[in-house]
């Protein structure tokens, strides 16, 4: 099959996509639901219906190409990615496996490859926690990793409900028709920036994601004493923010002390209040990120935490409420998958490193319902959820390549 990549009209894809943005050039900015988010997803699903695809969107705004097979009973392939950006971001992060995806069907159809499979393009909702707080929103409702009772109670920043939201946003149905049942998918093919410096690094362009680390994140809020900045004397006071200063310190020691690199723990966000140059931080609101490839590490790595946060709570009198968002198992690339991709590179004569996604994705969720692999290309530095995020375009292409070859082999 000769298999030809667009990679100008990829490129240009790529480029137009970063035009919905609520931030300034070349910062990406696209939460989901906002206006701009819903130009972003009629764009896309223009072109994917261009490319002669049927469109379904669920209850939750995740939206399935469709590509009929000749077996229409036949498990689904599905290959994709997710569009929304949190603050500042760049242009490529879920974006290469979203119109990549596109791209390689495309290439496919025109080759004249049919498949007997149904192929599917996803785009998943809320792949970022950015807007209700937990990542892969979407995705997690797909393969019942949080239930719709769990997803109705998220709220904003706002206080603005998922189901308002998703219905301000022309969404229809209810969140108990999202879940996809096991065997739905043959397959799931993830195209993505690598997020990371090692394809780089190596000088290798492309690579086979074997596992994905295991992400948590929980919301602190310290209670201490607001007061006046000039008349409260120091010995007198429970500040929220020294407090926090404390505790973040302490969240990079626990981290460090693991004795591996892969245990990672960010604190993203901090939020304080009264947030007044003369008056003494009263409450402070910290967002905990704590990651590693084992699962026993990390769980560890948290009771460690805890642990330090109760000693600095009674050393200062103050009080911590900790909540937890999510903490889940890693994920593991099925054989089958792998071997798919690593047959794909040599097919198209493309060497790969075999890698593990420090990042989570999508694919970490679908995971508990079918077969999945990941294909990384390098991003420059491995900048990723930043302004200077680059990919590229040989790089782009070469994993849309191989992406459709995998696609191929799986469908045909
Ligand atoms: O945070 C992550 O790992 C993903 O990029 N949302
Ligand atoms: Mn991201
Ligand atoms: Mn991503």
């Amino acid at each position: 099959m000769n298999l030809s990549i667009d990679q100008d009209r990829l490129t240009a894809e790529i480029d137009h996509l970063a035009q919905f943005s609520d931030a300034e050039a070349p910062a990406v900015t696209r939460v989901i639901f906002t206006p701009t988010d819903m130009k972003a997803r009629a764009w896309i699903k223009a072109r994917c219906e261009e490319a002669g695809l049927t469109i379904r969107e669920d209850a939750v705004g995740n939206t399935f190409a469709r590509w009929s097979g000749t077996d229409a009973d036949a498990a689904v392939v599905g290959t994709g990615s997710h569009i929304d950006a949190i603050p500042n971001a760049g242009k490529y992060d879920g974006v290469v496996g979203v119109l990549g995806g596109l791209e390689a069907i495309r290439a496919l159809h025109a080759a004249g490859f049919r498949p007997r499979h149904p192929i599917e393009l996803l785009i998943f909702t809320s792949e970022e926690p950015t807007r209700f707080g937990i990542g892969c929103l979407g995705s997690r409702l797909l393969s019942g990793t949080l239930s719709p009772e769990a997803a109705r109670k998220l709220r904003d920043n706002d206080g603005t409900t998922l189901e308002d939201a998703r219905r301000q946003a022309g969404m229809k149905g209810r969140l108990e028709e999202v879940k996809l049942p096991r065997g739905y998918y043959k397959a799931l093919v993830e195209l993505h920036i690598e997020q990371g410096p090692l394809l780089e690094r190596e000088g290798v362009s492309l690579g086979v994601v074997e596992r994905i680390a295991a992400p948590a994140s929980l919301r602190l809020t310290i209670e201490g004493a607001g007061g006046h900045a000039g008349a409260v004397l120091m010995p007198d006071r429970r500040d929220a923010l020294c407090t926090a200063a404390e505790l973040i310190l302490a969240l990079e020691n626990t981290a460090k002390s693991t004795g591996a690199v892969d245990t990672v723990a960010t604190v993203g966000i901090c939020d304080v209040f009264p947030g007044a140059v003369n008056s003494i931080p009263a409450r402070v609101r910290l967002s905990v990120d704590v990651r590693d490839t084992s699962l026993a590490r990390r769980d560890s790595a948290m009771q460690a935490f805890e642990t330090a946060c109760r000693a600095i709570e009674a050393k200062r009198q103050v009080a911590i409420h900790s909540e937890l968002l999510n903490a889940d198992a890693p994920a593991e690339s099925a054989p089958e998958v792998l071997a798919a991709l690593r047959q794909a590179c040599a097919k198209s004569g493309l060497p790969y490193l075999p890698m593990t996604s420090r990042a989570y994705h999508d694919s970490l969720f679908i995971s508990r319902i079918a077969p999945v692999a990941m294909l990384f290309i390098p991003c420059h530095n491995g900048y990723s959820h930043r302004p200077d995020e680059y990919a590229a375009p040989e790089h782009i292409a070469k994993g849309t390549l191989v992406l459709a070859e995998t696609l191929a082999s799986l469908a045909g």
